[in-house]
């Protein structure tokens, strides 16, 4: 950009706060960013930048590699850098040369942080997801943890009791495996984001798996520290992945789910069987059922029992909901409270938009996950092909031990579901819709419009699928 001024590094760290307005460069651009920074979906992190180089930190948060982010980050430029004053990036460590090998069947919504999802035909297959297909989301470089060097902390705050634990001290505990579903925030974002555009990894309809972890309950280590519930705290569950400013990955739940022998909140070491992955949080990571992805913290590193809530960018200023009419120039996330347990949801994994669908006596055959949270059961499915005129109530297939078919409000695992749908003679395609009703009687809501969030959370509207006919 010839046609702009050139500054000198000097010039642009005088601009470092709000009164001064916040420029930043990014390789010889220099941007006055001060309008967008009460916007930034990453909160104020973005201030660590200010009078500064963005290189190093999106170094770490390569999620801003993207033609939309950086066409954005354009608009704001104001000058050109002197070239001498350029910080680059390659002599930077790389945080992302120790990840872990995926799975080819997993297809990344982005690499640096990986995320990926299975492809949604492999999704059902099994009613336990194989950890190797399992959705991934990290926020940010995977930590390689040697077992012999692996340490818990667990703190309370208010007594400032401190206890250290070794891999083999959470071992000695009792082992309980609970099977349960693990749902991500924004899966099914990108349902909601063709009604109107949010901003997140564009999940479709398979941020979700279902597994059985294993572990000790964490009431009962807490309890063995003289722990007792109550109704005002709240536990904080720090990972050991941790940006370039090292601060880790954290967030919370409250104290009363954690304590509650019935809540299931278990620290995993071993998932299907086996001991975690390293995507999936080797060697500890909590699983909270029934409660967003988010709080069920891997490479578990402290937990810590407080009078308040995390205060991480994950707790307070992500993974919340909000009216279709907030907007990023209005939001106020400390004003919304975080999301825990997950509402009812449903999805049609098969058929797919993308195939053909064979006509078998005038039916096809639908399939599906359904799943609430907050140990609600999953009571009906139904399906319709003529938009809503008949539905079909579809065949459920439910884990079946004690704990899911005795107990109430523990129902953690998914439901299954297969429904067969009548379709009119000799027409080409069709639309197949689904909703799931769970234990409350909550029913998922019927689009997308009314729920849409500016975060793209939450997206739990009727599944809904156009389907060519193979007669
Ligand atoms: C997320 C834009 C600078 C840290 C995001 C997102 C956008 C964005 C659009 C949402 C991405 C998504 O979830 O899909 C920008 C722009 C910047 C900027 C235009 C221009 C200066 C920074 C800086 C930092 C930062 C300097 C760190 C020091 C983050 C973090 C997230 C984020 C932590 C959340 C990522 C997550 O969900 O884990 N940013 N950003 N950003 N940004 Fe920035
Ligand atoms: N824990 C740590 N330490 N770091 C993370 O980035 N991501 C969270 C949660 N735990 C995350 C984390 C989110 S948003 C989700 S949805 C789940 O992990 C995903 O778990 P999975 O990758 O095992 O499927």
């Amino acid at each position: 950009r010839p046609d702009l001024p050139t500054y000198q590094l000097a010039d642009v760290s005088k601009h470092n706060s709000k009164e001064s307005g916040v420029w930043v460069t990014y390789g010889i651009g220099v941007y006055d960013i001060t309008q967008f920074i009460p916007q930034h979906p990453g909160s104020d992190k973005i201030m660590l930048a200010a009078g500064g180089a963005i290189d190093p930190f999106w170094h770490t948060y390569q999620q801003h590699n993207t033609t939309e982010i950086l066409t954005l980050l354009e608009s704001f430029r104001i000058g050109n850098l002197n070239p001498l004053d350029d910080v680059g990036t390659k002599d930077l460590f790389d945080p992302w040369s120790n990840e872990p090998k995926r799975h080819p069947a997993l297809q990344p919504r982005s690499e640096r942080p990986f995320n990926a999802e299975p492809d949604t035909s492999l999704l059902i297959d099994s009613f336990l997801t194989p950890a190797e297909i399992f959705y991934v989301r990290n926020h940010l470089p995977v930590p390689d943890v040697e077992i012999s060097d692996y340490e818990l902390e667990i703190e309370d705050e208010v007594t400032g009791k401190n206890l250290t634990f070794k891999f083999e001290d959470i071992k000695n505990y009792e082992k309980h495996s609970i099977t349960a579903t693990i749902m991500c925030g924004g899966n099914r974002r990108s349902e909601m984001h063709n009604v109107k555009a949010v901003k997140g990894l564009s999940w479709g309809i398979a941020a979700v798996g279902n597994a059985v972890w294993s572990g000790p309950k964490l009431c009962e280590i807490l309890k063995d520290l003289g722990i007792e519930s109550d109704d005002k705290r709240h536990v904080h569950f720090e990972g050991l992945d941790e940006d370039p400013t090292s601060t880790k990955y954290s967030a919370s739940i409250t104290l009363a789910k954690a304590m509650d022998p019935r809540g299931d909140v278990i620290l995993a070491y071993e998932m299907n069987g086996v001991p975690l992955s390293r995507d999936h949080g080797y060697p500890i990571r909590v699983v909270v059922p029934g409660v967003v992805g988010a709080r069920n913290v891997k490479w578990l590193g402290r937990i810590i029992i407080s009078t308040k809530e995390s205060d991480s960018h994950w707790q307070q200023m992500d993974y919340k909901g909000f009216s279709p009419s907030t907007d990023w120039h209005n939001v106020d996330f400390l004003a919304s409270p975080a999301i825990q347990n997950m509402p009812v949801t449903s999805a049609i994994c098969s058929p797919t938009s993308k195939g053909t669908v064979k006509v078998v006596d005038g039916y096809v055959t639908v399939k599906g996950y359904a799943w609430s949270g907050g140990g609600n059961k999953i009571v009906r499915v139904d399906v319709t092909g003529d938009g809503g005129k008949s539905w079909q109530t579809a065949e459920l297939e439910q884990e079946s031990n004690d704990l899911s078919t005795v107990s109430i409000g523990r129902h953690w695992s998914w439901t299954l579901w297969t429904a067969k749908v009548p379709v009119v003679k000799g027409i080409s395609d069709v639309e197949i819709w689904s909703k799931a009703v769970d234990s409350s009687y909550n029913v998922q809501p019927e689009s997308f419009e009314n729920t849409w969030n500016l975060r793209g959370m939450l997206s739990n509207a009727y599944s809904r699928v156009k389907v060519k006919l193979n007669w």
